[in-house]
């Protein structure tokens, strides 16, 4: 990763605190965005002494959050796309990404980061189909409220959320929070996550994924990484698509060519850290 410029802070919008890390701040860092200040700047020293690949991972993160949106909006003709904790905005973004394939598919941002809200309001400036809300993803009843929110709701929607949920610390409330949200979208919606993974069983990923977990919860506490199977039963009652809940790397969409050069670069353990999945809500 380009080491992360000092000196060059961007201006502070309001409400933004620059003297505590924000995770949303801390992964642009990662992406090697310009909205991150020293505090954060200082989370991605330490991480990366743990996992100089965590930055590759960032960044496959995002590659595979274009896979399942452009599939989405190509193969299963989505034409709804609800981004809860959708970070700063970087390059392709999910209303980018969405409308290339289909200009009139309307896409909503939710993100609760003072940071984040600042850039979201200048991202609707730039159609009429991009809306974004400043809110708490794990206050379901008020967001499933929100005129934007239910005004997305009239027809199947593509609800991401991309290394989210780990920032939720208790495993059933997370599951509960995931239950509402496919509650309330229509027939042939599709669910997509991905996630922090700690396999706990002892193994050199579960030692490494341990060890960021520990270093990242001295700044975010609520952070908790999951099991495959733990990451898995959020996906309970829909259609999970293959292959299923598997690695980042490993998920391609049907039909399209697997690339395998990043997973190639990267060690074992460093290997297993992100799982996703897609599943669809029959
Ligand atoms: C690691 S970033 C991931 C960004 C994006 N989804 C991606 O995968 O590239 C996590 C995002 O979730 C947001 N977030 C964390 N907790 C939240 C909450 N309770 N409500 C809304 N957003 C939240 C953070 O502000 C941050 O922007």
């Amino acid at each position: 990763m380009p080491e992360p410029a000092s000196g060059q802070d961007p201006v502070v919008a309001p409400g933004v605190d620059v003297s505590r890390p924000s995770i949303a701040r801390v992964y642009d860092a990662f992406l090697g965005g310009k909205d991150n200040f020293e505090s954060d700047r200082a989370v991605v020293r330490q991480i990366l002494r743990i996992a100089p690949e965590l930055p590759a991972w960032t960044r496959e993160n995002r590659r595979w959050l274009a896979r399942v949106v452009e599939w989405l909006a190509r193969e299963a003709r989505i034409t709804r796309f609800l981004d809860l904790g959708s970070g700063l905005p970087t390059a392709q973004n999910t209303h980018q990404l969405a409308q290339r394939v289909n200009p009139a598919a309307k896409v909503g941002y939710v993100d609760n980061d003072p940071a984040v809200i600042a850039h979201g309001r200048a991202l609707l400036l730039e159609n009429a189909n991009t809306f974004f809300v400043p809110a708490d993803f794990t206050t379901p009843d008020q967001l499933l409220a929100d005129p934007v929110v239910a005004g997305l709701l009239d027809r199947p929607v593509g609800l991401i959320q991309a290394l989210i949920l780990h920032h939720v610390e208790d495993l059933d409330q997370t599951r509960e929070l995931v239950r509402r949200y496919v509650e309330a979208l229509p027939s042939g919606s599709y669910l997509a996550i991905s996630h922090a993974c700690n396999p706990r069983d002892g193994s050199e990923p579960a030692l490494l994924a341990t060890a960021l977990e520990e270093k990242f919860r001295e700044q975010f506490p609520s952070l908790r990484f999951r099991t495959p199977a733990e990451i898995t039963s959020y996906f309970d009652g829909l259609e999970l698509l293959e292959p299923s809940v598997v690695r980042l790397f490993d998920w391609w969409p049907p039909g399209v060519d697997h690339d395998e050069t990043t997973a190639a670069s990267l060690s074992e353990a460093a290997g297993q850290i992100l799982y996703c999945g897609l599943a669809r809500k029959p």
